[in-house]
């Protein structure tokens, strides 16, 4: 391996373009995907959200996602780095790397609390392995067992915080063991095998569930459009999920943008990636929901609706437990993949800072994952009490976990995103992010305006009737 100036090592670049390609679909698709964007879309009421989320896909996260990727391959380093680059060669102040370092600090909160929702899934793989081997291959999962009990799995295990925090852990020390070995190793293989695997066996239980669940009425809650619901909060809750979803605003893109090779054609490639990312969710979200309505459940019912409308559907499926169990260990690879994401850019930040080894910058920000992860699964049970910020209303009644959830995804991203986009827009010069975006004509000029005037204004304005609905 051998190290450039900059610190990166160049053994650590995608072997090819579509490495690439699957390394950042990795990123983005994880538990965003099959568990915030239903339980988003359940509680923002439906159709006005998932129309307006895919909005904010086309016209403010693909061009941001294509702003932090130039910025990244253009710099070739860890974040902040990179954009001190680029501001310095087009003559700005070198301070603009703010920008990316809140993105980083954003990546290390979600990296906390996300670890915590992985803990979960490992807990449900690990249910059904055992309904595997004690009810076998034929039939359902969780045979003679009624459906109330497996959705009460879920809050027996929030009751249980010393269980809760031992799982965020474990989830915590896979991650770190594939950030700490370097990026290419393990995680392009995950991403090469693993994630198309995943998609052909989510297609086949939404395929399946399309038959058998309440489709009709998913669809129409899925897709109606009513501009009544479209409140300013909602509004806000889809921009959040759309970078949450597409791993923006945190640097993370920037970071993994370094190890393009030049040859790559960053417009399109962005476009993949959100279009991969975009199909994922809608998946999810017409997998989940024919099961909640054919159940007769409640659509709003949060973080819970993935690991309690699913189970139910693999019970009355033929070999229910094996495809429950698949399904469960395909939805930890890809959270696998986010993880490794969200911990690559801090880890890379300390490592360039302190100039330190990888896998002890990788040690370090794992530490702080593990407490502050901890505070977020203790906030489901021992710590529930614990609301240190209500009175602001944006968080109000929230515990740590979903105070580090409305934080990063409301607030940070959309600055991160907003900071982006003035920056590649109006402070680097023209002739480098030309240089680097690989588009042309038509829509290069799309692109440029999206960036310059939609992008910020867009984000500043939603982010306010967000933030202070009564003013509006
Ligand atoms: N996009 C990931 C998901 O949907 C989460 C993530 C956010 C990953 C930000 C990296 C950076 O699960």
């Amino acid at each position: 391996a051998t190290t450039g100036s900059d610190g990166i090592t160049k053994r650590d670049g995608w072997s090819s373009r579509s490495a690439f390609i699957l390394a950042a679909i990795g990123s983005a698709v994880g538990l965003g995907n099959m568990w915030r964007f239903p339980a988003e879309a359940g509680a923002n009421g439906g159709g006005a959200f998932v129309l307006f989320y895919i909005l904010c896909v086309v016209l403010i996260g693909l061009p941001v996602l294509l702003s932090e990727t130039l910025i990244g391959r253009h710099g070739q380093s860890a974040a902040p780095e990179s954009v001190r680059r680029m501001a310095q060669e087009s003559g700005k102040s070198r301070h603009w790397d703010v920008l990316a370092s809140v993105g980083v600090f954003s990546a290390f909160l979600i990296l906390s609390f996300y670890c915590v929702v992985g803990g979960w899934v490992l807990y449900y793989v690990g249910a059904f392995v055992q309904d595997l081997f004690t009810t076998g291959l034929t039939g359902g999962a969780f045979q003679g067992r009624p459906a109330e009990e497996v959705e009460a799995l879920l809050p027996g295990l929030f009751g249980n915080g010393t269980l809760m925090v031992g799982l965020h852990v474990a989830f915590l020390a896979v991650t770190f063991y594939f950030v700490a070995r370097g990026v290419s190793g393990g995680i392009e293989w995950v991403a090469t095998w693993l994630m198309p695997a995943f998609f052909v066996l989510f297609v086949a239980i939404t395929i399946y569930g399309a038959f058998t669940g309440a489709f009709a009425e998913a669809l129409s809650y899925l897709f109606t459009f009513e501009p009544s619901k479209l409140t300013g909060s909602v509004m806000l809750a889809a921009v959040g999920q759309a970078f949450f979803s597409l791993s923006l605003g945190v640097a993370g893109m920037m970071t993994y943008g370094a190890y393009v090779g030049r040859d790559v054609n960053l417009g399109s490639t962005s476009g993949i990636i959100a279009g991969a990312d975009t199909l994922v969710a809608l998946l999810a979200g017409l997998c989940i929901f024919p099961i909640v309505f054919a159940a007769g459940l409640e659509p709003n019912a949060g973080p819970g609706l993935m690991f309690q409308s699913l189970p139910r559907a693999f019970q009355d499926m033929p070999v229910g437990s094996l495809v429950g169990m698949l399904f469960f260990i395909m939805v930890f690879f890809a959270a696998l993949t986010s993880s490794v994401s969200l911990m690559e850019a801090p880890t890379a930040w300390v490592k360039d800072k302190f100039g330190i080894a990888r896998p002890i910058a990788a040690a370090i920000v794992s530490f702080g994952a593990l407490v502050l992860g901890a505070l977020a699964a203790l906030s489901f049970n021992d710590l529930s009490e614990f609301q240190p910020l209500t009175g602001f209303a944006l968080f109000e009644g929230q515990g740590m976990f979903d105070i580090l959830d409305t934080l990063t995804s409301k607030i940070l991203m959309p600055v991160g995103a907003i900071l982006t986009s003035v920056f590649v827009g109006w402070i680097a010069s023209k002739r480098l992010v030309d240089s680097e975006n690989g588009l042309s004509g038509g829509l290069h000029v799309f692109w440029l305006f999206l960036v310059r005037w939609l992008c910020p204004i867009a984000l500043a304005l939603i982010l306010l009737v967000g933030i202070f609905p009564e003013v509006f």
